[in-house]
């Protein structure tokens, strides 16, 4: 089980590949095209945003009913790797359509804006949690079962739809959308539109026909009675969980270890003491909205964000950039029941000066190291900085070839003390008396890892 321990973008498609090699079935389990996870190995590199990472290596890799899924991009993107026939996605699995995109874009500026990827994640879970408007990727495979669906949606949401299409035709208007790139086509009856959904969802479907499986927990049984290694990749990060992240700054699933592994249907076989790894970054980034204590709007933000080069991989915005926060990570290591961690990017923070760990907050006056549980009063929370010590140059090649023989020790000294000491304070912050920083990550490519604590 491998999940994000901070905001999102931690480096969890760089782990996966580190871990590809001991793992034979690889599973997503929720979240959908929002994600955006990095593989580098053997001089390319992939972008996967719903496929698991493990499908670069030639292996199962298994979607499961608890994500939603935009099909019009799942082909695609299955194409980048060598053999897609290794892409299997359960039939149950909701589909998100153009409309669901539509009302997410909708709902940011007409509502809380929470500064969305705009992949029509919340209405299409929505859709999921209601029932009667669920869509799934079974019913593309039946196009009058999908036409019915698909008026009964754009029946319950005409009111919203229509005002998207207003919106988008000023937009158009003012030369600041293409057309082509509306989400509601103005010059189209609901009829029509509902037949343009149609038929793409229906084409859509043809294609990925070959990958689309009744049931996948069949196929992750017979792995697990056959002594196979699975790993559940998960999404996002901790603090964006629905249910105990920054509400209502989060996405619409949940992301901790248990319950993504719960919708894997495979929490009956992890192993928790040794296997829920969560990829923390050596400072924090977040996109979009809500409050992030360490944040950094100067030049050591920008510094950070060019060398570890923080921009979005699904939307290709900048993704704010700050200081690692201990009090924030060690909660979701809490909530999100982290036993080890695989620290990411400790190269980038080399590049700054005068590094820095927030060891607890100022919130109105008083001092905690308590993460708020409400977000308004998280907003509040003035970090209390630690000075790090300046990181000495990672020089990735000989750290690499060093690692192999010495292992952790063949870190400089002030990276081996920055490591030890966000381990003890994670610790000590999250109650978790044996979690651990087991591996550390110091380039972006497969294998640019030391190795602490043997991970498998
Ligand atoms: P994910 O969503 O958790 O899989 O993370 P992303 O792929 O969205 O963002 C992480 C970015 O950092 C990607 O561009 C990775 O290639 C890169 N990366 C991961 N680990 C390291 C590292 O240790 N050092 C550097 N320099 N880059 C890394
Ligand atoms: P990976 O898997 C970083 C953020 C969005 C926004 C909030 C809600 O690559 O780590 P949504 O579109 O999910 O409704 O947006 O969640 N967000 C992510 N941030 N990495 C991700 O995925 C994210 N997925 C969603 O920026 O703040
Ligand atoms: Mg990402």
């Amino acid at each position: 089980m491998v999940i994000g321990g901070q905001w999102g973008d931690e480096g969890k498609g760089k782990f996966v590949s580190d871990l590809a090699p001991y793992v034979d079935v690889f599973v997503r389990s929720q979240g959908g095209p929002n994600s955006g996870h990095t593989v580098m190995v053997n001089g390319r590199k992939y972008a996967f945003h719903q496929v698991p990472s493990g499908a670069a290596f030639r292996k199962p890799s298994i979607m499961t009913a608890g994500m939603v899924i935009n099909p019009l991009l799942l082909y695609d993107e299955m194409q980048q790797v060598d053999d897609p026939s290794v892409v299997l996605i359960d039939a149950r699995t909701a589909v998100i359509t153009r409309a669901h995109r539509a009302l997410d874009g909708y709902g940011e500026i007409n509502g809380t804006a929470i500064g969305t990827t705009r992949q029509g994640m919340g209405p299409a879970y929505e859709s999921k949690a209601n029932r009667r408007e669920l869509i799934t990727i079974g019913d593309m495979l039946d196009k009058q079962r999908l036409a019915e669906k698909i008026a009964n949606y754009a029946l319950a949401h005409a009111v919203e739809l229509l005002q998207v299409a207003e919106m988008e035709q000023i937009a158009v208007a003012k030369g600041e959308l293409d057309p082509k790139n509306a989400l509601v086509q103005s010059n189209l009856s609901r009829e029509q539109y509902c037949n343009l959904l149609t038929d793409e969802l229906f084409a859509a479907g043809q294609k990925l026909a070959p990958h689309i499986v009744d049931d996948t927990s069949i196929i992750l049984q017979q792995a697990v009675n056959s002594a196979k290694r699975i790993l559940v990749e998960g999404a996002q990060g901790v603090l964006l969980d629905r249910d105990v992240g920054t509400v209502p700054y989060v996405t619409s699933s949940r992301t901790t270890a248990g319950a993504t592994l719960a919708d894997a249907g495979l929490s009956r076989y992890a192993d928790q003491k040794n296997g829920y790894w969560g990829v923390i970054k050596a400072y924090t980034t977040r996109v979009g909205g809500g409050p992030f204590p360490t944040e950094l709007k100067n030049g050591t933000g920008e510094l950070l964000r060019q060398k570890g080069f923080e921009f979005g991989t699904t939307t290709g915005r900048a993704r704010r950039t700050g200081w690692f926060d201990a009090v924030a990570t060690a909660y979701a290591i809490r909530m999100g029941e982290i036993s080890s961690g695989y620290l990411t990017k400790i190269d980038v923070l080399s590049a700054v000066k005068e590094p820095m760990i927030c060891v607890a907050y100022e919130i109105d006056g008083a001092r905690t190291a308590e993460f708020p549980a409400d977000a308004r009063v998280l907003g509040r929370a003035i970090p209390i900085l630690e000075p790090a010590g300046r990181i000495e140059r990672i020089n990735r090649h000989d750290i690499v070839m060093a690692g192999r023989k010495k292992g952790f020790d063949a870190l400089p000294e002030n990276a081996r003390a920055y490591v030890e000491r966000v381990e003890t304070l994670l610790r000590d912050l999250s109650g978790a008396k044996d979690f651990e920083i087991s591996a550390i990550s110091v380039g972006p490519w497969k294998g640019q890892t030391v190795v602490k604590q043997a991970f498998v």
